[in-house]
């Protein structure tokens, strides 16, 4: 099995094999000093997964019990947590006990959260099974709910205890569903790895799937990186953010009717086009990009008034003091962040 270790506030394991999701219960029983477990997961994933994962943890002495909640970013919600809560409650978990987070990016924030916060905050187990999840939201321990003014506004950090990831549960994912994940795999080959965007170049989405596993693993390792090197979002982890400056303001402007994934890869050929009118980087670059975006039945641009997607940033609760930041690629495999005035952001974007 391979094992990524994140050196993290606290060091834990990746695990990541085909089929692991059947060995849950191995795994856990050598980690977690508790028998008792609560599982949270939403009704898609429940249905295809939660059985495997149930029947390995029981078959290892586990008491288990289950929360499913209704799929999709709506539930990610303050009244969901509430919810969740009320669920712990009643099953008697306790400070010493765990959650399993089964299933996208979704279950894994509010679970996360729920266990940052619960009793003052107890453990938790990361069971991915979508490609965002897996590459990105899993690993790192930033964990949130939504607020109706704003994604992501109420949170925390909270490490996990391990992450199981099993790349297998990637084949029930939809294209779109891959497509999405396919955009944030994409900026990790742009802002550190060539040689994992020539893998993507070297694929389209119709046959990724044949090196999954190699994607995955290489995906995870750039982010246990850059998570090591700033845990807590003040410098270096915000290259993470290529592409998002701008896709969260995209996803604003349509009303979150547009995937992450989507306006992800928007942003990032919209501000690498940007980046090399500003003479940061070549036309090849940008004609490469676009290419793999394309290859993934990824949009590359949009009808959109850019000054309003500006305004959008500009207007953004987390952004720091009066100064944007966003983060450009001068060659591919190597970013740079820049922190600059929302109108030399204008001008940059506008040029
Ligand atoms: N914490 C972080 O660092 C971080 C980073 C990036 C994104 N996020 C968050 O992640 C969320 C998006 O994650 P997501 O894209 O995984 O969304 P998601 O959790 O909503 O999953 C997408 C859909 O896929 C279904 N699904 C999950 N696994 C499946 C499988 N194996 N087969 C078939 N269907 C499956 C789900 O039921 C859901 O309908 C957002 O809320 C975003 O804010 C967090």
């Amino acid at each position: 099995m391979t094992q990524i270790t994140v050196n993290a506030s606290q060091s834990y394991n990746i695990f990541i094999e085909h089929d692991v999701l059947a060995k849950c219960g191995e795994i856990l029983s050598s980690i977690l000093n508790t028998k008792t477990l609560a599982i949270i997961t939403d009704d898609i994933v429940n249905s295809l997964y939660a059985d495997t994962v149930v029947t390995s943890l029981t078959n290892h002495g586990f008491k288990v019990c289950k929360f499913v909640f209704p799929n999709g970013e709506n539930s990610k919600n303050i009244s969901v947590l509430n919810e969740i809560y009320d669920f712990l409650c009643k099953n008697n978990i306790t400070r010493t006990d765990c959650l399993i987070a089964l299933g996208g990016g979704v279950v894994g924030d509010i679970t996360g959260f729920a266990a940052a916060t619960f009793l003052r905050g107890l453990d938790y187990v990361q069971i991915p099974t979508t490609l965002l999840s897996q590459i990105d939201s899993s690993v790192g321990g930033k964990t949130a709910v939504n607020l109706s003014c704003g994604k992501n506004l109420v949170g925390a950090f909270k490490q996990p205890e391990c992450v199981i990831c099993d790349p297998k549960t990637l084949i029930t994912l939809s294209k779109e569903l891959l497509s999405d994940g396919m955009a944030e795999a994409i900026k990790y080959g742009m802002i550190r790895n060539e040689k994992l965007f020539e893998l993507f170049e070297g694929h389209t989405i119709d046959n990724i799937m044949d090196c999954i596993d190699k994607v995955v693993y290489r995906c995870i390792s750039i982010k246990k990186d850059v998570v090591e090197a700033d845990e807590f979002d003040k410098g270096e982890r915000m290259i993470l953010n290529f592409g998002h400056t701008l896709g969260h303001a995209i996803e604003k402007f349509y009303d979150y009717k547009i995937s992450h994934g989507n306006a992800v890869a928007i942003g990032m050929c919209l501000i690498t086009e940007c980046a090399y009118k500003a003479g940061i980087c070549d036309v090849e670059m940008l004609n490469r990009l676009i290419s793999c975006i394309k290859a993934y039945n990824l949009p590359y641009k949009l009808d959109a008034n850019i000054n309003a997607l500006v305004d959008l940033c500009s207007n953004d609760k987390k952004r720091q003091s009066d100064k944007i930041s966003f983060i450009v690629c001068s060659k591919i495999g190597h970013s740079i962040i820049k922190k600059t005035s929302v109108d030399d952001f204008r001008s940059f974007i506008l040029k």
